[in-house]
């Protein structure tokens, strides 16, 4: 078949990827110049400099005879003659604070895809085609797409909705091996295209394949994405808020009675100062706005999102609260910057609020670290006497060898870990051999295994989901 996909972020680049792996002849245009160029280079680390995800560089350069990257319209309207499907995959951030989605990139490629349709088959418009939304959108966002195909004269046409299940991080090996595909349409010819679409997974006794109507659909994603972040911060407000406030309750104890029960699960259930990204947030809160738009009431969905910004607030208060640190002039190590491990997407990013809360507050230099984030975040953070950014996670928790070193000849105040890059995990032993034993603030539990040891050797340590642990000085 020949798919075309509008949008080249991680929904259209991965999805396309894969279409072109199951033999489709696959064009994908996005107004970004950088990320066609570097979506292009047939080179994996380039490739993946631009969208941090394991498998999507070979995918790419395996398929390159049916995958093609491209900034040129003409060549968007001449692949349209024969073309069975587009792909919408546009952002649809929130505006501000409102909860309302911004549909404006999806409306500007729509109305422009809109006119080039007119043209197709000599003005003719001979060839059925249908156009899918992928996009997280409204539940009557079919409606809309509609509504702006009509006024244009496009003839031949159906609207799908297929929402996007990908995980970051994982987007290449869960789009090969999907749980679920979600297919809404109203009409059966529209069915019959997209099973031939995703013929490899449409008999795969390992895939569910649903179809449904396009407003269940896109209703389909938004609740799944409430329900996943409803359990998030249950876990935060709830779980490890117990285990914080009474002694004598580990996490990871609670953990395992609860998660083996099989009603409950285990997905969602750790524990973090955040969730961020680039989804959850934003469908919550559009749900709620769409809920109250209709004067029905969205308390559970509006309370879960306002449990998750409690929670990175809390964590960030404990410094002073318990650990009575004043953060003027102190030298931060940040380690993270992802929104979580395994992807270099910084989007709601507990680190933002960090970078944001620390200078507020001050702090002399922020040192930061991250395998894959980095130079997104010295977009919202340049680098500067305040902002540095280390070579690794070791560079980032000692002092900086420069003179004089950076970090204070002592090294770092405080150690803040924000995401949960494996790596992390193992640097307990060296943070125990800091003479200086900075305050660590531990916002995924990376170093839970050394809690007790840190205490032990006078370390402080504030961590999610437990209490205070004061460090034990008095050996000296
Ligand atoms: N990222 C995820 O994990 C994920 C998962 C499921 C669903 N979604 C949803 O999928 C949609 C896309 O998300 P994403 O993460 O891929 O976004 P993204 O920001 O990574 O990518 C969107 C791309 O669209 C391009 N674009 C903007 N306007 C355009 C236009 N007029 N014509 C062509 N290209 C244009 C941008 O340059 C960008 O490359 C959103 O609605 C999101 O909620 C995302």
């Amino acid at each position: 078949m020949k798919l075309l996909y509008i949008g080249a972020g991680f929904v259209g680049a991965c999805s396309a990827a894969v279409s072109a792996d199951s033999g489709h002849n696959t064009l994908v245009y996005d107004i970004s110049e950088e990320k066609i160029k570097l979506l292009s280079s047939g080179d994996r680390d380039t490739i993946q400099s631009c969208l941090f995800e394991n498998g999507l560089g070979d995918l790419l350069i395996r398929n390159k005879e049916r995958i093609e990257f491209t900034l040129d319209y003409n060549l968007v309207e001449k692949f349209l003659d024969d073309c069975d499907a587009i792909f919408m995959c546009l952002p649809t951030p929130e505006i501000g604070e409102t909860g309302e989605s911004n549909l404006t990139y999806y409306f500007d490629a729509a109305e422009k895809l809109a006119c080039s349709l007119l043209k197709r088959n000599q003005s003719k418009q001979e060839k059925y085609i249908i156009i899918v939304n992928k996009s997280t959108v409204p539940i009557d966002m079919v409606n809309h797409t509609q509504e702006i195909m009509d006024k244009a004269g496009v003839k031949n046409y159906g609207i799908v909705s297929n929402p996007e299940f990908l995980v970051e991080g994982k987007a290449i090996s869960g789009s090969l091996k999907p749980d679920r595909i979600v297919v809404g349409a109203w009409a059966e010819k529209d069915f019959i295209i997209m099973r031939q679409v995703y013929q490899r997974f449409y008999n795969s006794p390992n895939v569910e394949y649903v179809e449904v109507n396009p407003k269940e659909a896109a209703a389909g994603k938004l609740l799944a994405n409430f329900y996943l972040f409803n359990k998030l911060a249950i876990c935060f407000d709830v779980i490890g808020r117990t285990c914080e406030t009474f002694s004598d309750l580990q996490f990871e104890n609670l953990r395992k009675i609860l998660t083996t029960d099989p009603r409950i699960g285990s997905w969602g259930l750790y524990d973090s100062l955040y969730a961020g990204g680039s989804c959850f947030i934003k469908d919550a809160r559009s749900l709620s706005h769409q809920l109250q738009t209709t004067g029905t009431n969205a308390i559970l969905v509006n309370e879960t999102y306002l449990a998750n910004k409690r929670q990175l607030e809390n964590f960030l208060g404990r410094a002073e609260k318990e650990a009575q640190i004043d953060w003027t002039d102190k030298t931060v190590a940040l380690l993270g910057v992802a929104f979580k491990r395994d992807t270099n997407d910084i989007r709601n990013s507990s680190s933002i609020e960090i970078g944001n809360f620390l200078k507020e507050k001050q702090v002399k230099t922020v040192q930061i670290y991250d395998p894959a984030g980095m130079d997104f975040f010295k977009q919202v953070f340049p680098e500067s006497n305040q902002f540095v950014y280390c070579k690794s996670e070791i560079e980032c928790v000692m002092a900086i060898p420069t003179t004089p070193p950076i970090g204070g000849a002592n090294g770092v105040d405080v150690i803040i870990i924000a995401t949960d890059w494996p790596q992390f995990r193992g640097l307990g032993e060296l943070i125990l051999q800091l003479p200086n034993r900075p305050l660590i603030m531990d916002g995924r539990r990376m170093l839970q295994h050394n809690y007790i040891d840190l205490q032990q050797a006078g370390f402080d340590v504030i961590a999610v989901g437990s209490p205070f642990l004061k460090g034990i000085r008095n050996k000296e």
